[in-house]
């Protein structure tokens, strides 16, 4: 057994601890990042696309948005479909300027490990058996297994971003947390294709078959989903089928889908959850191990990193004054920011997905708000500026 000590225990390399470990490296903090997967596996993980204008300038402003600022891909409006009509959401126009940059969540972690790496700090994959101890005293202890050893990480303070299946959660005593939840209905099989995409912006299509999204990675892979029940076998659905699906659910008089090979699917469950407070002692939860969104606002990762932005900031303070008025306020201050992101999650999800127990009347309500959005701009003003991410939330 060894036993070596950091100010931060960092657990889950993920989009949260990855940005915290380099906010506070910047500042001169000493972190050990923790995570239980490979480099390949953590590296490879297709999920989000969509960063807010707030997210990619934390990474830009930190020193992490060199090839995020070459390569993102910057976007200033939606499309939504229905009714066989597709309506742009001039999401900048809306916003006093403000846009989002397409850019993958695999390269935002890539960037990320390489700055880390670089950075000579430790970042441990393929960690087994790791479990926090002691949250409530000045002295809180991460154990894991590594390389074949024991080890004992004793920490300031610990940071859990280890995701929704993490263990930092479930380590919280029962009856401190209260926990929030929605399950839907319905899943989101999606798939990465060789192809440009056949539009310039993303097209959030509602159709009586199901929702759809057109998506994109760069000016050469195509992002795109379909609707499915959340327990959807992948072997049911061969590429035939999913190409025929979106063609289907995205058709549009005079426009074509561009197909190619498929090189990347998966179907993905949809859940909102949050627990409150997003603290118990010194253990500080973070990102997707604290609250989970469905994917239809592209929320998640950008609220992953709002909370570790503010995390940084007060450790930073507290190393360097004792004053834990940040910490004291984190959980509150992250969590205004995420019920605004799980109600517009939330919402864009209703208005734009079947649900088999839904009758003909929620079907005139979802077209009803649909119409709304994309003719009031008061209402499309609401959409882009929540789409976009609040500044002040
Ligand atoms: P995670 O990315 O889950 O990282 C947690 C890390 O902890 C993982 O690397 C995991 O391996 C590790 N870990 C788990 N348990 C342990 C343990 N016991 N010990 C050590 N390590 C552990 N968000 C958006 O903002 N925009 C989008 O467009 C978007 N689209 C999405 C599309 C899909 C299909 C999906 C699935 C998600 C999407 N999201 C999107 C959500 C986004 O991917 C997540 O919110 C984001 O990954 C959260 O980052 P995180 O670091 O908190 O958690
Ligand atoms: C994506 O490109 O993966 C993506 C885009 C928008 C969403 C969700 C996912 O709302």
């Amino acid at each position: 057994m060894s036993r070596t000590r950091t100010q931060v225990g960092i657990v889950g390399a993920g989009p949260a601890g990855l940005t915290l470990g380099h906010l506070l490296h910047v500042e001169g903090i000493d972190t050990v990042i923790l995570e239980d997967r490979s480099r390949e596996h953590v590296e490879a993980r297709v999920r989000a696309g969509v960063l807010e204008q707030g997210t990619v300038d934390l990474l830009v402003e930190t020193g992490a948005g060199e090839r995020l600022r070459r390569e993102g891909l910057v976007h200033h409006g939606i499309e939504l479909q229905f009714a066989g009509e597709r309506h742009r959401i001039p999401l900048s126009d809306l916003t006093g300027g403000r846009s989002i940059v397409i850019y993958g969540q695999t390269e935002v972690v890539k960037d990320l490990i390489r700055l880390r790496l670089d950075s000579g700090r430790p970042l441990h994959f393929e960690v087994a058996d790791v479990s926090v101890h002691d949250l409530e005293t000045q002295a809180p202890l991460i154990r894991y297994r590594h390389e074949g050893r024991d080890e004992e990480l004793e920490c300031d303070a610990i940071a859990g971003c280890d995701g929704f299946h993490g263990i930092c959660r479930p380590s919280i005593p029962a009856g401190v947390l209260s926990e929030f939840s929605r399950e839907y209905p319905f899943g989101w099989l999606g798939i990465l294709a060789a192809v440009a995409p056949s539009n310039e912006e993303l097209v959030y299509a509602h159709h009586e078959r199901g929702f759809a999204l057109l998506s994109l990675r760069s000016p050469e892979l195509g992002r795109l989903y379909v609707q499915c029940r959340p327990d959807e076998d992948l072997a049911e659905w061969p590429d035939e089928r999913i190409w025929e699906e979106l063609h289907t659910r995205l058709g549009l008089e005079g426009w074509t889908l561009a197909e190619g090979p498929i090189l990347e699917r998966g179907v993905t469950g949809m859940r909102s959850y949050v627990c409150e407070p997003m603290r118990y002692g010194r253990l500080f939860l973070a990102g997707d191990a604290a609250h989970i969104v469905p994917p239809t606002g592209a929320k998640g990762l950008n609220l992953a990193l709002h909370d570790v932005r503010l995390l940084a900031e007060a450790f930073v303070e507290w190393f360097r004054t004792g004053r834990t008025a940040g910490l004291d306020a984190y959980s509150d201050t992250c969590l205004r920011r995420v019920w605004r992101a799980e109600h517009f999650s939330w919402w864009m999800t209703r208005m734009l997905h079947r649900a088999e127990d839904e009758d003909a009347f929620d079907l005139k309500l979802q077209l009803s708000q649909l119409r709304y959005v994309t003719t009031s701009p008061a209402a499309a003003a609401s959409l882009a500026e929540n789409y976009v991410g609040l500044e002040n939330v």
